[in-house]
């Protein structure tokens, strides 16, 4: 298949909504890993989005990661609306502050002048110390409120990366990554088609939650996501993607 070019922007966002069959797709021009301004450009087109689409007393999680963490960045301290809350998606302690879901949930909160309700859990754990947890009321209340939410807006990574950064076992990491794992999501690793292979030990969104929340917005960067990008696309059609445009590009050439 010839390399397909694109007149502007617009043009290739309808593309790869074509192909992945998502309601709306983003793209901002550029590529992540070799600018690093790009993610303030998918911060900022995130940032406008969610704008957008929050409404009084709305409940918003979120994730972690480098492109999460543009994205508290990038939102304006003018929102109009009230009694918002928002909830780190997952457990997160132990990883680089700056991009743990906690922390980017607080920094998001003071802008949004949002309420911002802790999730204090490890990001992995025994099941017996996550039984534990649960005990904790302050647990507790985060968890049932993420249970609730209006709008998550999640990082996608790629499976090989996060098994890296997340500290697995090399026999953990080979089993998730032999299982077929591409991509990963709010703690969970899925196949090319989509599938669960694999959730990490959190407390944090299932994907049955995950399939109810009435607004997702997945964002992610560099043509070394598309496969990742791809597989997440298809949880649902009614999930919005900001990409860059290397990814997108990637993801119509690869098709
Ligand atoms: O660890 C949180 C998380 O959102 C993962 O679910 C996702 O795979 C990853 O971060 C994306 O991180 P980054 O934006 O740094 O690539």
């Amino acid at each position: 298949e010839l390399y397909r070019e694109f007149n502007n922007l617009t043009e290739l966002e309808r593309t790869v909504e074509e192909i992945l069959n998502v309601k709306k797709v983003i793209v901002v021009k550029g590529d992540v890993s070799k600018d690093e301004y790009v993610f303030d450009s998918l911060g900022s087109a995130t940032a406008k989005l969610i704008e957008g689409i929050l409404q009084d007393g709305y409940k918003i999680g979120v994730t972690g990661g480098r492109t999460l963490s543009a994205i508290a960045d990038e939102m304006s301290l003018n929102t109009k609306r009230k009694n918002l809350t928002v909830i780190p998606a997952r457990g997160s302690l132990g990883r680089s502050v700056g991009y743990q879901s906690n922390s980017i949930a607080s920094k998001l909160a003071q802008k949004l002048n949002a309420e911002y309700q802790i999730l204090p859990v490890p990001d992995t754990a025994s099941e017996e110390a996550m039984k534990m947890l649960m005990d904790n009321q302050e647990v507790k209340e985060a968890y049932e409120k993420l249970k609730n939410l209006d709008v998550l807006i999640f990082g996608v990574g790629r499976a090989d990366v996060m098994t890296g950064r997340r500290g697995s076992s090399d026999e953990l990491k080979s089993s998730i990554l032999k299982s077929g794992a591409v991509a990963e999501a709010f703690g969970h690793y899925f196949n090319i088609k989509g599938e669960k292979v694999y959730h990490s030990q959190s407390i944090g969104i299932t994907i049955s939650e995950f399939l109810k929340i009435p607004n997702v917005i997945g964002v992610a960067g560099g043509d070394e996501k598309s496969e990742a990008i791809m597989s997440i696309s298809t949880l649902r059609s009614d999930m919005v993607l900001v990409i860059d445009e290397s990814a997108a590009k990637r993801i119509v050439n690869i098709r």
